[in-house]
């Protein structure tokens, strides 16, 4: 069977099985099973596989129609157009999260001069690498309790070459480290314990996902430490969902002297800024 052959029947298969974004899965996985580039698909439509090709991205088809998440068949993930490694420790970026670093690279690039940025709950580093990237003047503390999580970031600290200017710290929250922030940026865990999802969410690490009080409990605990960690004219920056952001905004409501909500590409609202 030739390239484009397999890519119609596969990407058929998994729009079956539930994939919302079937044909893209198919290109993913076809490219990553050829060692291609997915843009080389498209140059070398007539390429035939042979019989270990095809078995091995039967396999990678097979799994993916289970549920696991491409990114981890794959090992990477893009974010911010950066490319992150990514395994079962970490949870796999999101699209959804890029307004929070937009918004955060929009305030350090107002900001003169360095600017001192934390990242609560860091996971695979993308919100800590992204902003150091796109804000050469952000200076980046990145936490996290999974210490197998700051091994993967510490891989992606290295990847993007922004060592000098992020630094990694296992830790609750902000415990541990010191001084005040200019921007204090958090993707913190935020799904309900209760909450029944689907196989492709709930793939990625526990303690990436759940949180008590009906998913806002960790959030809470930031925005309760945050306003003592921020600078005059610091700013809180929270990824929220529609389950949470009553709560999230009630505290932003009393502990900041104002607050704002941000949608992200879908409409969705999806950060709470809050300030002090
Ligand atoms: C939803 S994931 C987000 C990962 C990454 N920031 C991203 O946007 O892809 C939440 C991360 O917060 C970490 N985490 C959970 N509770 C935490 C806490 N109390 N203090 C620090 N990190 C925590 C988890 O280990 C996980 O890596």
């Amino acid at each position: 069977m030739t390239i484009v052959e397999v890519l119609k029947l596969s990407a058929d298969y998994l729009q079956k099985h539930g994939s919302d974004s079937a044909r893209l899965d198919a290109e993913l996985l076809l490219a990553h099973a050829l060692k291609l580039r997915r843009l080389d698909l498209y140059l070398r439509f007539d390429r035939r596989l042979d019989e270990a090709e095809l078995s091995a991205y039967r396999g990678l088809v097979a799994q993916r129609a289970r549920g696991e998440p491409v990114a981890y068949l794959v090992g990477h993930r893009e974010f911010m157009g950066l490319d992150f490694e990514v395994t079962h420790d970490v949870l796999v970026p999101n699209p959804d999260t890029e307004v929070l670093v937009q918004r955060a690279v929009a305030i350090a690039r107002e900001m003169d001069g360095p600017v001192r940025v934390v990242d609560v709950g860091t996971g695979s580093g993308c919100i800590a690498i992204s902003i150091a990237h796109y804000a050469p003047n952000s200076e980046v503390w990145a936490t996290d309790i999974s210490p197998e999580a700051l091994v993967v970031a510490a891989r992606n600290v290295a990847r993007h070459q922004v060592g000098d200017r992020v630094h990694l710290a296992k830790g609750d929250l902000m415990q541990g480290l010191s001084g005040e922030f200019d921007v204090v940026c958090a993707n913190l865990p935020y799904v309900d314990a209760r909450a029944k999802l689907p196989a492709e969410v709930t793939a990625q690490p526990a303690r990436a996902l759940y949180a008590g009080e009906g998913g806002a409990a960790v959030v809470a605990r930031l925005l309760a430490d945050a306003p003592t960690r921020l600078k005059p004219g610091g700013r809180v920056l929270a990824e929220v969902d529609s389950s949470i952001l009553g709560a999230v905004s009630d505290l932003a409501g009393h502990g900041f002297a104002g607050h704002r909500v941000h949608r992200d590409a879908g409409g969705r609202e999806r950060v709470v800024e809050a300030w002090s």
